[in-house]
């Protein structure tokens, strides 16, 4: 962890190219502009290891640069079992990536994180799948945004409760 960041929070999809840095990049700019990037270490991951070093897909890159969000600077990682103890949120995009990480973090036993779908925190989408937009169209990428910038601002609310 780095600095003084007091809150630590991980983002995980598959393969860490298109929705957990969009979600990374997104609530980014959110904890920035509230002024707590000191306060607030973010990383994302993927449960797959295909995509390792590699910059987010293109396409979720331009989606997001179209709302002013920048994921150029972010690099693809795996998942790792010592995350579930240096992060205080683990949150995954879909299903698959929670029955996923529920498993490592019962393998690995020791456990700090709350792990939970990112929809957990959101309004509009509450316990929806953030839908895997790789093999789709450009308009899955546009969802992607909607959806993470909806839990994104419930999420910064649960957050700032325990900055306070
Ligand atoms: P992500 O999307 O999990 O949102 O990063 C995917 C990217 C790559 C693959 C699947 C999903 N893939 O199979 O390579």
């Amino acid at each position: 962890m780095t600095g003084h960041a007091q809150i630590a929070v991980l983002f995980v999809c598959l393969g860490n190219i298109c929705r957990s840095p969009s979600a990374h990049g997104v609530f980014r700019d959110a904890v920035a502009r509230a002024g707590w990037a000191d306060r607030v270490h973010i990383e994302s991951a993927g449960t797959g290891e295909w995509h390792i070093g590699k910059p987010p897909d293109r396409r979720a890159t331009a989606a997001a640069a179209a709302r002013g969000i920048d994921l150029s600077d972010l690099r693809a990682q795996q998942v790792q079992a010592t995350d579930f103890e240096r992060f205080d949120y683990v949150l995954a995009m879909d299903a698959d990536n929670l029955a996923d990480l529920e498993q490592m973090a019962n393998i690995q036993g020791k456990v700090r994180a709350r792990i939970a779908l990112f929809s957990t925190f959101s309004a509009r989408y509450r316990g929806e799948a953030v839908p895997d937009p790789y093999f789709g169209g450009e308009q899955g990428f546009e969802r992607v945004l909607d959806m993470i910038e909806d839990a994104s601002a419930g999420l910064l609310d649960e957050i700032r409760t325990r900055l306070d």
